[in-house]
């Protein structure tokens, strides 16, 4: 049990009919840069609610950030945001907008000459340009934390930054958009929430009893409405969990007072900057490698996980534990995911080594809870993957 701090200051306002509620969350006299995606939001209705809502705000817009939001294109959201001295940003979208909209209030008020610095560098910010956002696919937990990914095609890198000055202002969560999410994004959605709590939970005891079960019940809620949400992505209250769920998992509060791993992610946004596989995806790959490969450091959360998460029983810790492996992996298949990196591309001969090469070139010489894992072990756990 470790001490702590917490503090998550963005207010969030859920339910149907939410986004009716923006104009009393943006600032009088403010000038806003609503900015979305590649056009989702304007089929299926999330585009016009906004409009509608703020008719009698200022109002730029700036659409066309692709997943995976992308530094070159985020540069020319910055010029609008100079020339146009905008003191205020929306962002509308999933993890990709709101993501680019953080490095963009981190960008905005930076002062040195290459904003790519902030992340290379990586620059704490402490205070950002204001933003809220209208979430429209539940993952990331972007909407309720101050964390950002950015990738860059030009160098294939794809790297993190935050600080406590990109914490949303506020977000509006309707389950109601979750309707028009196609099912390979409800199936990102619900492996990267899961994966996530996994991060924050997969290590070893410290006595914290109740952190310990509220990642549990986030994933068993995660188990519970995947087949529903999956089924039918337009039933309202399994939206309605799976994206309090994906907000949960990456909000602060679950990892307070408990060691955190995070290798999964490291290695897995290497697997999307060399192959553009899905996030959430690259999670698949590498958390059953991952686990398998730790198994003797984390053999007694492991088991702790199959026992409550999966109903396991029996009296060996290493049993449960590798039966609770298993049932991970059949969970992610269970949602059409691959778990396997040549499922997704013929090219993974010598993943291996280019990835541990990068890890050991920015000094990322021990990961995981005990920042033990040096590239030589991430090196065959990504080799466990292939
Ligand atoms: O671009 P549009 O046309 O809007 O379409 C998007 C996009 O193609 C579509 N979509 C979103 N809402 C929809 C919808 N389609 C129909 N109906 C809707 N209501 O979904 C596609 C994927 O969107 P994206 O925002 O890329 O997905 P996600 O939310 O999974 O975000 C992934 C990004 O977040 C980063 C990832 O690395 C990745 O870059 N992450 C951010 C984290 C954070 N800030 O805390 C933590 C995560 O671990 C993750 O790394
Ligand atoms: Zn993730």
């Amino acid at each position: 049990m470790q001490n702590f701090t917490l503090q998550n200051p963005t207010k969030i306002l859920f339910g149907k009919g939410q986004i009716a509620a923006l104009p009393g969350e943006i600032p009088a006299g403010a000038k806003v840069l609503m900015l979305y995606g590649g056009g989702s939001i304007k089929k299926n209705g999330v585009y016009d609610q906004v409009k509608a809502a703020l008719k009698d705000v200022e109002l730029l817009e700036f659409g066309g950030i692709p997943a995976n939001p992308e530094y070159e294109v985020l540069l020319e959201a910055l010029d609008v945001i100079k020339k146009e001295n905008i003191t205020y940003m929306l962002a509308v979208g999933g993890g990709s907008v709101i993501d680019g909209v953080k490095f963009l209030a981190a960008a905005a008020l930076y002062e040195g000459a290459e904003p790519w610095d902030i992340l290379a560098n990586r620059l704490r910010t402490e205070k950002g340009l204001p933003f809220g956002t209208v979430l429209t696919l539940p993952a990331t937990g972007s909407e309720m934390n101050s964390g950002s990914v950015i990738s860059r095609r030009e160098t294939k890198e794809k790297l993190s930054m935050g600080g406590p000055g990109l914490f949303p202002v506020f977000s509006i969560l309707d389950p109601e958009v979750v309707a028009s999410v196609p099912p390979r994004q409800i199936a990102n959605g619900i492996t990267d929430a899961y994966t996530h709590v996994l991060e924050q939970y997969m290590t070893y005891p410290v006595g914290f009893l109740l952190q310990d079960r509220f990642a549990e019940s986030i994933l068993q809620t995660l188990v519970e409405v995947a087949p529903v949400i999956m089924a039918n992505p337009a039933d309202y209250k399994a939206a309605g969990n799976f994206m309090w769920c994906c907000t949960m998992a990456l909000n602060g509060l679950i990892q307070k007072g408990v060691p955190g791993d995070w290798a999964v992610h490291m290695m897995g946004h290497e697997l999307t900057a060399l192959y553009g596989i899905d996030h959430a995806r690259t999670l698949a790959v590498i958390a059953p490698s991952h686990y398998r490969y730790n198994l003797s450091a984390k053999k007694e959360k492991l088991a702790q996980y199959g026992r409550r998460v999966w109903a396991l029983t029996g009296d060996s810790d290493e049993a449960i534990a590798l039966a609770a492996i298993e049932k991970t992996e059949a969970f992610f298949h269970s949602l059409q995911i691959a778990t396997r990196l040549s499922e997704y591309t013929e090219d993974y001969a010598g993943t291996a080594e280019k990835i541990a090469a990068r890890f050991t070139e920015r000094g990322w010489l021990g990961l995981g809870e005990h920042r033990k894992l040096a590239p030589a072990d991430v090196q065959k756990i990504v080799e466990m993957s292939y």
